[in-house]
């Protein structure tokens, strides 16, 4: 799953095959079903990365790709800032490790010494970095949808990320979210409109391994609950 290129789907600079969408709706068969369950089986959240660079255009492609993600209103809220100032990047990571500090100074006695053991963040590997906001208030989509739930905004920057984070995993391309940020700083770092909301900083690279099983739970942090814990009926 997580294969190096070169890679049959993808064209010649390494770019997911795009083009003009099928005039008809695809079918959907069962060896596509199957694949797709293998995606989601397979997908991770990535701390470990190789420093290989992706080709040309991969960046590109995979946003256009996460900006066909559902958005409230159709408000599209999104707005990706890719990272590769390497002083803006030393203030992110210079503003991780000062929270990942502070995180693990709150955790009780007994789990200080898993966390502290735990790798939280790619920055150092990841050759592609992305800040993911949303304009909290956008003209697009006229308000539809939002007046009783404003966090719909954020969730609909949380849809595109999730759909970027699939169409990487689906190219062999590692996405690991960094949420351990002070994100006024990371607006301010990164020089972006003051009132934009940070929904989560992305590194993004090769893996360095493949994994079907969580990161924390192999780090024996938390383990996958099982559906009947979260599937209710009334
Ligand atoms: C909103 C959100 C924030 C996250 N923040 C971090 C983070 O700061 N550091 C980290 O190592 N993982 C972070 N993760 C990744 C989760 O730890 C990971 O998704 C979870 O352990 C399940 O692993 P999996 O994604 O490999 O299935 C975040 C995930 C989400 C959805």
């Amino acid at each position: 799953m997580y294969a190096q290129p070169p890679n049959p789907a993808q064209s010649a600079n390494g770019a997911p095959a795009a083009g003009p969408a099928p005039e008809r709706e695809p079918a959907f068969d069962p060896a596509f079903r199957a694949g797709l369950a293998a995606l989601f089986a397979w997908r991770r959240d990535v701390r470990h990365f190789l420093t290989d660079p992706l080709p040309p255009g991969v960046v590109e492609a995979l946003v256009a790709q996460a900006v066909q993600a559902p958005s409230v209103g159709l408000s599209q809220p999104w707005r990706f800032v890719r990272v590769s100032d390497p002083a803006r990047r030393a203030a992110v990571r210079a503003n991780f490790a000062r929270c990942n500090a502070q995180a693990l100074a709150a955790q009780p006695q007994e789990r200080a010494g898993l966390y502290a053991r735990l790798k939280l963040a790619g920055l150092d590997q990841a050759p592609e970095q992305i800040a993911v906001f949303v304009e909290p208030d956008p003209a697009t989509g006229h308000g539809l949808g939002r007046a009783t739930m404003p966090e719909t905004v954020a969730y609909s920057g949380v849809m595109a990320i999730h759909t970027l984070w699939l169409a990487a995993a689906a190219q062999g391309i590692g996405l690991g979210w960094v949420s351990i940020l002070d994100p006024a700083e990371v607006t301010a770092a990164l020089e972006v409109p003051a009132h934009w909301r940070l929904v989560g900083y992305l590194c993004i690279g090769y893996p360095a391994a493949p994994a079907d099983t969580p990161e924390l739970e192999r780090a024996g942090w938390e383990h996958r609950r099982p559906l009947a814990d979260c599937l209710l009926q009334r």
